[in-house]
């Protein structure tokens, strides 16, 4: 998901707070063997970022089997991308992995970085909401969706544990817009005909352009 609110200055106090919260994930990771330490933990590295209308963003994301390093590694490297995109939040389906792994961080200032592995909604409220939407695979279009006001999600953290998180506002709709990534849908899809038609025009625009 991605919006534009980001000044530069912002986004260097955001890059130096991940770094850190980053620092922190890897010293709290569990060891897969005696060997594994932060100092050969591989670096980080900007992935690219599908675009609509690329058929792999329609991939069926799996389950992740086993939280380990590669996981671990995909976490960071797609915090890093969002971050860098600057985004609020990114599905591995748009970076071409089809696990079920998301990143988001829709704190203002950029220090609350959360990943759900194999995320689930166990409840969403009855109460739905009209909110303005973005994506980091279709640059420059925003446009409305309805979704569930409020949900309830499980996940993995990327140490391995269970967490559910009551999530409101900009969260909800992220966590939604994100988890919809991982079913292979993008959220244009929930515009009317004509608007896809559009976009996909525009987006094919963008790409011979680049
Ligand atoms: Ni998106």
């Amino acid at each position: 998901m991605g919006y534009l609110r980001c000044a530069t200055e912002a986004a260097q106090v955001s890059r130096t707070a991940y770094r850190r919260k980053r620092q922190l994930l890897i010293r709290t990771a569990p060891l897969e063997c005696g060997c594994s330490s932060a100092s050969n933990f591989p670096t980080m590295a900007l992935l690219n970022i599908l675009h609509y209308p690329d058929k792999r963003l329609h991939k069926i994301a799996k389950p992740v089997a086993t939280v380990d390093d590669r996981i671990r590694k995909l976490v960071a490297d797609m915090a890093e991308t969002m971050y860098a995109a600057p985004g609020v939040g990114l599905a591995a389906t748009q970076v071409d992995v089809h696990e079920r792994v998301i990143v988001i961080d829709v704190s203002e200032t950029h220090d609350e970085l959360r990943a759900f592995i194999n995320p689930e909604i166990v409840w969403s409220s009855d109460e739905r909401k009209l909110a303005e939407e973005g994506c980091l695979s279709v640059p420059g279009i925003y446009d409305s969706v309805e979704r569930a006001e409020k949900v309830r999600v499980r996940a993995l953290n990327e140490r391995g544990e269970t967490f559910e998180l009551d999530c409101d506002g900009l969260l909800a709709v992220c966590i939604q817009h994100e988890m919809d990534h991982l079913m292979g849908r993008v959220f244009v899809e929930y515009l009317s005909p004509l608007k896809q038609t559009r976009i996909k025009t525009k987006m094919k625009k963008l790409a011979h352009a680049m």
